[in-house]
């Protein structure tokens, strides 16, 4: 089992943690701002996974593995969060209700139990939908319409529409672009994007690409910020631009900004993967936008600026830190629409 070296930082000065994390081979630690056990626990349940870097999924342009649904259905606190939803939204009695990209339909199995509506899935990826006709002939008593298509296809009048399409900057995996035309009361009715910014000697050096990770070793500069939010039903913009201003509490360094998100999946029901969240879910490690690495001075004012872009074919993020501009015109990084 690796070895943590925990270091409370409402004790310990960054510049002090600062020098152990320059060391060549820095030990692994948990930043713990007294809540040690909190936070070792759940370092050591994703042991397996921490530091891993991890491009980005694009469920839109790939159709997943099988065993990528397996590792999203461990989540239960997602899907008891969306089955409180769920049942809210049933309440103004739907009659018809789509589930959008079902995956191997574990939304569709909530709404079954739930709902007496008539209720469809449409899905595009191949090897759902086989498991899906399976699952309807034998555990929904063929309740299910399973639809193989783009659930863009299908945009006509339902009373509610049920969606996980998010990614762990919220909006990445392009739920925007495939729940804009819908005009049906929709889960999740709302997501917002924040950022925050982070220094970990576990940025690889001089890459500057988007990708996900939960570092075992990263201290944070500022609590997360807002930059933009998505609303369902909704004419949504988009292409988003967020200005953020940040004071650097201590002369500390920098090398990337973490991408999250917090939802809202109906009325009062929210998931965010924010840990510090009472409704975090471990499903979305964040995402990581690097910066150059640099030492910031104390109670000093800076500017990050952070734009969602898209095209017909591509979304991306482009983020100006300290006057350079990474992934321009998404050179390093697009999310395909098709
Ligand atoms: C993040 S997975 C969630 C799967 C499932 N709802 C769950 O909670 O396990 C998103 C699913 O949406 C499907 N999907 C993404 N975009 C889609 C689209 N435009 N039309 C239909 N299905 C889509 C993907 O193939 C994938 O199965």
């Amino acid at each position: 089992m690796a070895h943590y070296l925990e270091i409370d930082t409402q004790t310990v000065p960054p510049d002090e943690y600062i020098k152990v994390f320059s060391m060549p081979s820095p030990p692994s630690i948990v930043l713990t701002n007294g809540r040690t056990d909190h936070g070792l626990t759940r370092l050591l349940q994703c042991a397996e996974y921490c530091d891993s870097i991890i491009d980005p999924l694009q469920p839109l342009r790939d159709n997943l593995e099988l065993s990528v649904y397996a590792q999203f259905e461990k989540d239960t606190k997602k899907y008891s969060q969306y089955e409180k939803a769920i049942k809210l939204a049933l309440k103004s009695t739907a009659k018809s209700v789509l589930v959008a990209g079902p995956g191997r339909g574990p939304l569709l199995q909530i709404v079954v139990e739930m709902s007496s509506a008539k209720i469809t899935g449409v899905e595009k990826n191949p090897q759902c939908i086989d498991i899906l006709k399976e699952r309807n002939a034998h555990e929904w008593q063929d309740r299910v319409e399973i639809v193989h298509k783009d659930a863009r296809e299908v945009c006509g009048k339902w009373d509610l529409v049920v969606s996980e399409m998010l990614g762990s900057f919220g909006c990445n995996e392009l739920s925007p672009e495939v729940l804009d035309g819908f005009s049906s009361t929709v889960i999740p009715q709302s997501y917002t994007s924040y950022i925050r910014p982070i220094y970990s000697p576990m940025v690889p050096l001089q890459y500057y690409v988007p990708f996900l990770a939960h570092f075992s070793v990263f201290y944070s500069i500022t609590n997360p910020m807002p930059c933009w939010t998505f609303r369902h039903p909704n004419n949504n913009s988009m292409q988003k631009k967020a200005v953020l201003k940040f004071v650097a509490m201590y002369e500390e360094y920098i090398n990337a900004f973490e991408g999250t998100f917090s939802a809202v999946l109906f009325q009062n029901v929210t998931i965010s993967n924010q840990q510090e969240t009472s409704d975090y879910v471990p499903s979305w490690f964040p995402m990581i936008f690097p910066v150059e690495k640099t030492r910031l001075e104390k109670k000093k004012e800076y500017v990050v600026e952070i734009e969602r872009k898209a095209s017909s074919e591509n979304v991306w993020y482009e983020w100006k830190f300290l006057g350079k501009r990474y992934n321009q015109n998404g050179q390093s990084h697009s999310i395909k629409k098709h």
